[in-house]
């Protein structure tokens, strides 16, 4: 029986657990760093077709995990709408302002043309995995627009008033993110992606009077859309605590990645079958042992039964060992 996450999203079938990790195609592993420090500009390595393969097949070769995510970044959206956007060592992305006519008015053609190079590695992956699962992705409207707007990570002062420059200008935006997020995806979709995952990662920083609008909403007009072309969407809203009920209701997801501050026995009460990923804190990667082994249980327990797939509650964190990836995945094999 394969381990795939087809299986268990379509399925709903729990013989086995799939296992992938977020983020885990980069910045813990040696081989990708040694890649990057021989390519300086983040975009440039982004657009290398043979490159993002490669880097995308790492850790399938050290790991044997279940899925591929393809190499690449969520900001790789703003870059195809013509902004500025650049890595910074120690300080992460920058971005440079903000031209409304110069993203309104982008072409899709052009934007396809443009991100190509992302498509043509999806299908040299393609070609190098059998009974794997490969997963394209895109960042959630929100996320990215509060990317465009921010131009950097938000800190803790965050104020969304601050960065909403006008309402319809606000509307324009999303709606132009909406149908590029979908033909990015479809794109993936074509060039040989099985599953998307939308990845919302700031949708914790919006009030609950504003999920509607900001995530739901625009959300789940993606959503609609992408399993159109047949192909199921996991939705990772990040950080909105309760309220990931609400939007589970409102976008219905194919699967719903769940973050460390969610409590996996009432998620999975209250879900009502929707399979479910993830969890674990990545931080507890960087500790004891018996640790790790402790709270890999408690997530394999609770969703006993349960169509779920092994994941952390967050990106695998720099700092983290290749040999604890090597050990979580032999915790849960071997427990079957
Ligand atoms: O999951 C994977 O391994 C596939 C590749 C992938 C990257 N970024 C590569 C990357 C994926 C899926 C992403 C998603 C992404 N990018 C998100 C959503 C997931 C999340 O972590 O919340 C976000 C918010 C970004 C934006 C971004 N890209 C930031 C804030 C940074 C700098 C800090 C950081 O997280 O590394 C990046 C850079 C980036 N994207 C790196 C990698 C491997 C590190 C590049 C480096 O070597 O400097």
């Amino acid at each position: 029986m394969k381990h795939t996450l087809l299986e268990c999203i379509n399925n709903k079938n729990t013989s086995h657990i799939p296992i992938w990790f977020m983020r885990q195609a980069g910045r813990y592993l040696p081989e990708f760093r040694e890649i990057r420090k021989q390519n300086p500009d983040f975009i440039k390595l982004c657009l290398n077709e043979r490159l993002s393969a490669e880097i995308s097949l790492q850790p399938i070769r050290r790991f044997d995990l279940d899925a591929v995510i393809i190499f690449s970044d969520i900001l790789m959206i703003p870059y195809g709408l013509g902004q500025k956007v650049e890595f910074k060592k120690g300080i992460g992305p920058i971005l440079g302002d903000l031209n409304f006519n110069i993203i309104l008015n982008t072409k899709p053609s052009d934007f396809v043309e443009k991100l190509s190079p992302v498509y043509k590695a999806i299908t040299r992956v393609k070609k190098n995995i059998k009974e794997k699962n490969l997963i394209g992705f895109a960042g959630a409207p929100w996320t990215l627009l509060m990317y465009m707007l921010n131009k950097k990570s938000p800190k803790n002062n965050f104020d969304m008033n601050k960065i909403i420059k006008s309402k319809s200008l606000m509307k324009d935006l999303v709606l132009k993110l909406e149908e590029i997020i979908f033909l990015h995806t479809k794109e993936q979709v074509n060039a040989g992606a099985d599953i998307i995952q939308i990845f919302d990662s700031w949708a914790g920083l919006l009030p609950k009077d504003k999920l509607s609008e900001y995530c739901y909403i625009p959300t789940s007009k993606i959503i609609t859309n992408i399993k159109s072309l047949k192909v199921p969407v996991i939705c990772f809203p990040k950080g909105i605590g309760d309220n990931y009920f609400d939007f589970c209701s409102a976008v219905k997801p194919s699967c719903v990645s769940i973050d460390y501050d969610v409590n996996p026995q009432q998620i999975k009460e209250r879900l009502d079958g929707i399979p479910i990923q993830g969890g674990l804190d990545p931080k507890i990667l960087l500790g004891e042992k018996e640790e790790i082994k402790k709270n890999v249980e408690k997530y394999l327990n609770t969703f006993k039964n349960y169509p779920y797939i092994f994941n952390l509650g967050h990106g695998v964190l720099p700092e983290t060992k290749p040999e604890t990836i090597e050990y979580i995945i032999q915790l849960i094999r071997n427990k079957k």
